[in-house]
């Protein structure tokens, strides 16, 4: 998760143990994809404390030689089948305004849904503190049966 997050920018890679933590406390809202020449994609995630019927999707990345090809949708969706998230009923993420491909993963992964994709502000530039860094705004996709 981490080589695939250092390989697909804007992704911005957390420690190696950050992605050992997720997969071990949060392993029902993680998943790795990989073919015959390794990892192809990654979500790292996990379920809001305060609203456990939400899946938060922290990071969703597909090596550039994975892309187009439906592979960020079919995670997502393999990620809703998992037995432990049958109860989830809504999936957020955050999304530079300027992600065009991210934007348009999370609307088509609602549509397929059937739910609605509700997109507001949510980190402005001025919460990342001295570090120059894009707004992130909220999708949230849901509701939707487990
Ligand atoms: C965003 C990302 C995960 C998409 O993965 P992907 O496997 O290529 O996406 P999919 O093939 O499943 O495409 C899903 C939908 O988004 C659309 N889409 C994906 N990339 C697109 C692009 N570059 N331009 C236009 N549309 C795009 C597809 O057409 C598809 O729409 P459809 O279902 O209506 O046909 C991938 O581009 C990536 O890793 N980007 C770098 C990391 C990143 O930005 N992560 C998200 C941070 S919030």
């Amino acid at each position: 998760m981490h080589a695939l997050a250092s390989a697909c920018p804007p992704l911005e890679p957390n420690t190696c143990y950050a992605y050992l933590l997720l997969c071990t406390h949060f392993a029902p809202s993680c998943l790795l994809a990989e073919d015959a020449d390794g990892p192809l994609g990654y979500i790292a995630g996990y379920r809001i404390p305060e609203r456990p019927d939400t899946l938060f999707v922290w990071q969703i990345g597909v090596h550039a030689r994975g892309r187009g090809q439906g592979l960020g949708k079919r995670m997502l969706h393999a990620l809703l089948a998992q037995p432990a998230n049958a109860d989830a009923r809504f999936l957020e993420t955050t999304v530079a305004p300027d992600n065009e491909p991210s934007q348009r993963l999370f609307r088509s992964f609602a549509k397929a849904l059937g739910a609605a994709c509700e997109e507001s502000d949510f980190f402005e530039p001025s919460h990342f503190g001295g570090a120059s860094h894009e707004a992130e705004r909220l999708f949230r996709i849901g509701p939707f049966a487990g």
